[in-house]
């Protein structure tokens, strides 16, 4: 199993590792695949920030962090979004995520970002030492109800990178 950059040859088999994958997960809107297409033709792609994970010629894991920003009334904070993260139903429970996950945020690190936001299960994303936006006085562009807050996540790439930073994140 290789991590690498994504390239134009992936992108249908990208799509369709997305959907499928998304099928299985607790919290989706049936649209991941959608974003991913939506993200990289938007101003908040970066290319060296959306890998694969191939397996013998097949795409089998996907991850995409691009850019967001944090937003008050006197700053704009540029940070890092990560959204969405694919495994194949049987390459799961092999570590494969987490790898995508680790080399990617080293890969935002090394290229100066200092701060990867996401919406996701607090079980799976602290051991990356993600903790809720709440702690930090951030909050996203909806309206969530109270219990839904520690699913909001923010992981610093550098400590105390939030230091003066609050505001609303958008997903
Ligand atoms: C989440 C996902 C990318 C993890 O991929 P993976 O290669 O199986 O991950 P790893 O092998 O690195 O880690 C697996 C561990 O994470 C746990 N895990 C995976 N998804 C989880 C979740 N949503 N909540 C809590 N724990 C989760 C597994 O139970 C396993 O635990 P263990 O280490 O105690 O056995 C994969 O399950 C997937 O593609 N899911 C569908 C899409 C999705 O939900 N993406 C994330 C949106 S927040």
């Amino acid at each position: 199993m290789i991590i690498r950059y994504e390239n134009k040859n992936d992108f249908s088999a990208i799509y369709k590792l997305v959907k499928t994958a998304f099928e299985t997960a607790e919290v989706k809107n049936g649209l991941e695949q959608d974003l991913v297409n939506e993200i990289r033709s938007s101003d908040n792609y970066i290319p060296e920030l959306a890998l694969v994970a191939e397996d013998n010629g097949e795409i089998i894991g996907h991850i995409m962090l691009s850019k967001t920003h944090v937003k008050n009334e006197s700053q704009e904070y540029e940070a890092l979004l990560l959204a969405p993260v694919s495994v194949n139903l049987s390459y799961r429970k092999q570590k494969i995520g987490s790898k995508l996950i680790n080399m990617a945020m080293e890969k935002a690190k090394s290229i100066g970002y200092k701060a990867v936001f996401l919406a996701g299960n607090p079980a799976f994303y602290n051991r990356f030492g993600f903790a809720p936006t709440i702690k930090y006085g951030i909050k996203c562009q909806y309206d969530l109800p109270e219990e839904l807050f520690p699913n909001i996540m923010v992981c610093e790439l550098v400590p105390d990178a939030l230091d003066g930073v609050s505001g609303v994140v958008r997903l």
